[in-house]
């Protein structure tokens, strides 16, 4: 099941459904184990399988634009018990230094400029406020109205 126990995997070139599963696998490990992000994720999910299955499937839908995904993340991530903006910027860094194991750089940056987008949506949807103060590059680099907004 796990292709991934070394620390450090050849980073692939391009994204695909197994590179995606990799990255899934590996970014929850993370969260899993992670002091601050653990908890709120541990206490939520119970089937762990099913979540990185429509993980998955989101992934794929937004990189790979396979239309797999048909959920809701606003609406899943309201119904959680509240967690504060600092979890976002947790999340984004395990995100990010994930992305950079599984892949190659301009690769990884399409992963991660699309969840610092989608987390700045949440965040703002959550009413938590912007993300941009501490997160400036991601977020500049994949703003797609092409506006700095330093
Ligand atoms: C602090 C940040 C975050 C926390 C604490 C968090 C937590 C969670 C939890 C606990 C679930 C499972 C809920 C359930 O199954 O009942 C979930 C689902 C999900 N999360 Fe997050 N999340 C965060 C950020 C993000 C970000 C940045 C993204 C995307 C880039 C994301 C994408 C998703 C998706 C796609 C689902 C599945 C929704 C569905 O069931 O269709 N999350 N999240």
């Amino acid at each position: 099941m796990h292709d991934h126990d070394s620390p450090h995997a050849i980073p692939t070139p391009q994204a695909s459904e197994q590179a995606i599963a990799n990255l899934v696998d590996r970014f929850y490990d993370k969260v899993r184990a992670d002091a601050e992000l653990g908890p709120v994720f541990n206490g939520a999910i119970s089937d762990w399988m099913e979540h990185k299955h429509t993980l998955c499937e989101f992934w794929s839908s937004m990189v790979l634009r396979s239309g797999r995904y048909q959920g809701n993340p606003m609406g899943t991530h309201r119904a959680l018990p509240p967690f504060p903006k600092a979890l976002f910027h947790r999340w984004l860094e395990l995100w990010r230094d994930t992305a950079r194991e599984v892949f190659e750089p301009p690769v990884a940056e399409v992963f991660i400029g699309a969840a610092a987008r989608v987390a700045q949506g949440l965040s703002l949807g959550l009413h938590l406020g912007s993300l941009e103060a501490h997160t400036p590059d991601a977020l500049r680099f994949t703003s797609t109205s092409g506006r700095s907004i330093d």
